[in-house]
């Protein structure tokens, strides 16, 4: 059994999925800060059978003992983590009690159940503004912000882990930019209030909830002198993670992973790329910069192929669909109107 913290949310949901199609049992676990029982509705009508679901935080020990009482748990893939940049700025501590000592409570329950097989969400954050690019796993480190810096933590924390004790099996799979949906159009990002991220954006400026959207500086050293990023298919990173499983076992030391496609595309490629995959324009302002952001960030993907077997499949037209899809059937999310 699969215990799947975070199981509620964006890419958990879609992981989900994947899971049930690969023939793993799983458990989803959430307390629902940034997520809706109706995603986890959604999902079990997709797959057609009940999940598992238990509401509570990972910060409680008892929450999580509860779950390991309940089921044979085998492994986890932690998705469970606040991950807004700007309020990261504003709330550190909120967010290294969270993600930090989140972790650490839920590595000290599996300790105790003898359970030692975990996937991390990372994130390609913690390259910070990388010398060059595309970007290996064997970059240096380094953070820009506290949420970043929650990330970077939580890796050394699990290498330090393996260090004490080689019995650990640990993969940091470190997403690039994640959008698009399942293409049933019944799940997908719904994020709180003003999206920050892109795709987001740029949907709701599809459905006219957003005026125009603000692209973030046209004077970097880019094709077009907007910001370029390595968008990734949901539904590919959520195989990436049935991959981690699949390998988990023969792996040796702490395996960090790049899940990127390796092509990078600017704002304004995403832009038209949206409009011909929704048949809407999508208007739009030159804004400063956004403090923190790097020109480029795009992934050399290769060492995932090498060791998981996985590359993304789906290309910047199907993520666009997707996006669109699950934007125009659920204008407000997953809020009940
Ligand atoms: P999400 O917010 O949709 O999902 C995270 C889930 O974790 C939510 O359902 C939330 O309710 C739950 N959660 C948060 N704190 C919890 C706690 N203390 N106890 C129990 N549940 C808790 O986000 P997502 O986009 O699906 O991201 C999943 C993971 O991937 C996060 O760790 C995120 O940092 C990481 N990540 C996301 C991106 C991205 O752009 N979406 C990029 C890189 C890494
Ligand atoms: N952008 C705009 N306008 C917007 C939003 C974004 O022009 O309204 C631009 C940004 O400047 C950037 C690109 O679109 O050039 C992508 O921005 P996102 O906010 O979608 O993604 P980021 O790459 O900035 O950040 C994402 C996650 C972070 C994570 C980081 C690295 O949101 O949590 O990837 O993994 F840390």
């Amino acid at each position: 059994m699969v215990l799947v913290t975070g199981g509620a949310g964006y890419i958990g949901s879609h992981t989900c999925i994947s899971l049930h199609e690969a023939g793993f049992d799983f458990v989803i676990f959430d307390n629902l800060c940034n997520s809706s029982q109706e995603s986890l509705a959604r999902v079990e009508k997709i797959i057609g059978k009940k999940i598992p679901f238990y509401r509570g935080d990972i910060r409680n020990k008892q929450d999580l003992q509860n779950v390991f009482d309940t089921h044979k748990i085998d492994s986890v893939i932690h998705f469970a983590g606040l991950k807004a940049v700007g309020e990261s700025v504003e709330q550190p501590l909120h967010y290294y009690d969270n993600n930090v000592n989140g972790t650490l409570v839920l590595c000290q329950v599996m300790q105790e159940y003898n359970c030692k097989k975990i996937v991390f969400s990372s994130s390609a954050t913690v390259y910070g503004d990388p010398h060059t690019t595309p970007i290996k796993e064997d970059f240096p480190l380094s953070a820009t912000n506290p949420y970043g810096r929650t990330k970077l933590f939580i890796e050394e924390i699990l290498r330090d882990l393996y260090i004490c004790d080689n019995e650990w099996k640990i993969i940091l799979l470190r997403y690039f930019n994640p959008v698009g949906a399942h293409k049933s159009g019944l799940i997908g990002e719904d994020p709180n209030g003003i999206p920050n991220n892109l795709m987001p954006f740029i949907s709701q400026t599809a459905v006219q909830k957003r005026e125009f959207l603000n692209i973030f500086g046209d004077d970097y050293d880019t094709h077009d002198g907007t910001g370029v990023r390595d968008y990734i298919h949901v539904v590919d990173l959520a195989q990436g993670h049935v991959k981690a499983l699949h390998n988990i076992d023969k792996i040796q030391n702490v395996l960090s992973v790049n899940l990127g496609t390796g092509n990078g595309y600017s704002v304004l490629d995403m832009v038209r790329a949206f409009e011909k995959a929704s048949n809407k324009k999508i208007p739009y302002k030159i804004a400063p910069r956004r403090t923190g952001d790097v020109a480029k960030c795009f992934a050399d993907p290769s060492y995932a192929f090498e060791v998981l077997g996985w590359r993304a499949e789906k290309g910047i037209d199907e993520m666009c669909e997707d996006s669109w899809r699950w934007q125009s059937q659920n204008p407000n999310g997953y809020s009940r109107d």
